[in-house]
């Protein structure tokens, strides 16, 4: 089974991109794994800090080395990715070298309860993802509304077209997981 770093970007406990990634993470069942690193662990990025690099940030780089590929799962914060969520990628950038993106077979989804679905933060963090070297899925892409039941208490995504079309994207991105991986070994 494929080995996939999840970071959701929020802190709040009832996150609907928590629950989103919940529901992934059931459509993927026995194909990918999802190892969820809590984001709120990370101190915020100091450059000065990077000599002795916090535990938490070590543990996030040495989870990006041991994981197949990342998926990050971002909200929206005023049209771009919440800082919790940059937080994380600046210290998985660095120190200058040891940038732990770097050909990480990576995928982008969000989702917020407006139409738009986090989109303006997705086209963000996709560009910030390349500019780092991940190796990222570039579609499908995934806007999710987030509505009242559309996911319900066992994570099962109560309608049938966006079950449909959310499987889609599972399979896509476990067949990308196993083909970035074959680039690098190639
Ligand atoms: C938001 N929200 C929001 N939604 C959106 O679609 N576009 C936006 O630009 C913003 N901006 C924004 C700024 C800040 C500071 C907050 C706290 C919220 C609403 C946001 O989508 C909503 O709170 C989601 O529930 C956030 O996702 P989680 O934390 O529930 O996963």
């Amino acid at each position: 089974m494929k080995k996939i770093l999840v970071l959701v970007g929020s802190n709040r406990k009832e996150s609907i991109n928590h629950k989103f990634a919940q529901a992934l993470e059931k459509l993927a069942e026995g194909r990918l794994a999802f190892d969820y690193f809590d984001l709120s662990t990370l101190p915020m990025y100091n450059d000065d800090d990077v000599g002795a690099y916090p535990a938490a940030a070590q543990q996030l780089k040495d989870r990006i080395a041991a994981a197949d590929g990342v998926l990050l799962v971002t909200p929206e914060h005023n049209r771009s990715i919440p800082a919790i969520l940059k937080n994380a990628i600046d210290w998985g950038s660095r120190p200058w070298g040891q940038n732990s993106w770097t050909g990480k077979a990576t995928a982008v989804v969000g989702s917020s309860p407006g139409a738009m679905g986090a989109i303006a933060a997705q086209i963000h963090l996709r560009s910030i993802m390349v500019s780092l070297g991940a190796t990222l899925l570039t579609s499908p892409e995934v806007y999710l509304q987030m509505k009242p039941g559309l996911i319900d208490q066992n994570n099962d995504i109560t309608n049938e077209d966006t079950k449909a079309f959310l499987s889609g994207f599972v399979e896509k991105f476990s067949a990308w997981v196993g083909s970035a991986q074959d680039r690098v070994a190639a």
